[in-house]
């Protein structure tokens, strides 16, 4: 469990902390800001510096860490696959075994997309960071719009909602909301429409004959930790199905058990179109992402030559891909999202009746927001980390707490008592 002594570590290298603030100083761009810390080593749920300070990781890389760090079974199934030099970057002109495999894992381990579309299953299309699989999705409704529904190509229009979050490449932060992500970077890509997050009425007043999708996240991460409205969801499906177009769910960072389902999606018992997964695919361990869709519609939109990525689908990301998904099924990560989640979600509640600083607390499964009244999430997660714990904002007025999917008691009953001594 915790323990603020030192205790040995075997880092990377011994360079100072000082040193490399002052590396990313002199020699990495400025994008982030940071807390103080630089992390040595990362093992389940916890990390550590130099010194040998242990820090209760209430982030998990904004849901890529969910099995914990370096998860033996993955760790194994990769170090496996570069000793037996069959983990490598090849050539897309031919075959590897390990993407086959992991193809096969990834299609049946979603329930059928898009079932109006016939019944022969999913068929995915792997890429590296989730923003990838993001352009694939949008690439797929304009591609549906323009064949099946004949609009002329370069007026489709996507759906999308205030406050989302996509990801950082051009056409993703052209429909940003927040303006510093889009600011300076034009010229923006067209063909988006913004509506309000869980306003069906909104959304009805957007869609014309040339909509072609909506992309969605079934609960904001990013935006503020917003579970949408029941109903919305299953009114963003009938909107699809009436109007004929896809509805994609973006899950990358609430999918793969982080909401205490496997799917966010079962909480509301709608199945989109197509989805986008990323981060926690391959454990945290390498970029891996996917766009997955109807058998069909995959084959209408790519065909040889129309899309491409070198290292997306490679060998090594692939063994990591098939070992995430195994574990995730076999140590039933699911399972213990929901029962920690709600756990911790009571315990939450419970500080909040007292506490002066919360205004409300959401979340489902071990994705929860605890909102503040004045605003500035950062200052709370501040005072977490000089009591050993790892935790960050959500909209600038949200604190965060995502840890890894098998966190265990005694780690979430030190994550309650650290968050009394800040919010008490
Ligand atoms: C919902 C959602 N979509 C897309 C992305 C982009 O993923 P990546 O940073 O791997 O490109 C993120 C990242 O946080 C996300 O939360």
């Amino acid at each position: 469990m915790y323990n603020p002594n030192s205790i040995p570590i075997t880092a990377y290298s011994n360079i100072t902390d000082k040193e490399i603030f002052s590396f990313e100083d002199n020699y990495g761009a400025h994008h982030y800001e940071r807390l103080n810390l630089v992390v040595r080593q990362a093992k389940g749920c916890w990390l550590t510096d130099i010194s040998g300070r242990r820090y209760l990781d209430c982030l998990a890389a904004y849901s890529a860490a969910n099995p914990g760090h370096h998860h033996p079974k993955i760790v194994q199934a990769m170090t496996e696959a570069l000793l037996g030099n069959y983990a490598s970057v090849i050539s897309n002109v031919v075959y590897t075994d390990p993407l086959g495999i992991f193809l096969d894992k990834a299609a049946n381990f979603a329930p059928q997309l898009a079932p109006r579309f016939g019944k022969k299953g999913n068929k995915v299309l792997p890429k590296n960071g989730g923003v990838e699989s993001v352009e694939t999705a949008i690439k797929m409704m304009r591609y549906y719009g323009w064949k099946k529904k004949g609009i002329e190509d370069g007026q489709q229009e996507i759906i999308i909602f205030d406050n989302n979050f996509h990801g950082r490449m051009i056409t993703v932060i052209s429909f940003a909301t927040t303006k510093k992500y889009r600011e300076g970077f034009g010229p923006l890509t067209p063909g988006f429409v913004s509506a309000e997050y869980g306003n069906l009425d909104d959304v009805k007043k957007l869609i014309n004959k040339n909509t072609c999708g909506i992309l969605v996240e079934p609960m904001q991460g990013e935006g503020g930790m917003k579970v949408p409205p029941a109903g919305f969801l299953r009114g963003l499906r009938d909107l699809a199905d009436e109007n004929d177009f896809l509805l994609v769910f973006d899950e990358i960072q609430v999918g793969l058990g982080r909401t205490g389902k496997r799917f966010c999606f079962e909480h509301d018992n709608v199945v989109p179109d197509g989805l986008v997964l990323g981060k926690a695919l391959s454990g945290g361990l390498v970029p891996l992402s996917i766009f997955m869709t109807n058998s069909e519609l995959m084959d209408m939109a790519f065909t040889v030559g129309s899309d491409g990525s070198t290292f997306g689908g490679y060998p090594l990301a692939c063994v990591a891909g098939i070992a995430a998904l195994t574990v995730l099924e076999e140590e039933k990560l699911v399972e213990s999202s929901a029962a920690q989640g709600a756990k911790l979600k009571a315990a939450i509640e419970k500080i909040a009746q007292q506490s002066p600083h919360v205004k409300e607390v959401r979340g489902r499964g071990l994705f929860i927001g605890i909102e503040v009244v004045d605003g500035n999430a950062m200052d709370f997660c501040r005072k977490l980390l000089e009591l050993g714990l790892i935790v960050n904002d959500s909209h600038g007025h949200t604190i965060r707490i995502s840890p890894p999917l098998n966190i265990n008691d005694e780690e979430i009953a030190f994550l309650i008592e650290s968050l009394k001594k800040v919010l008490l």
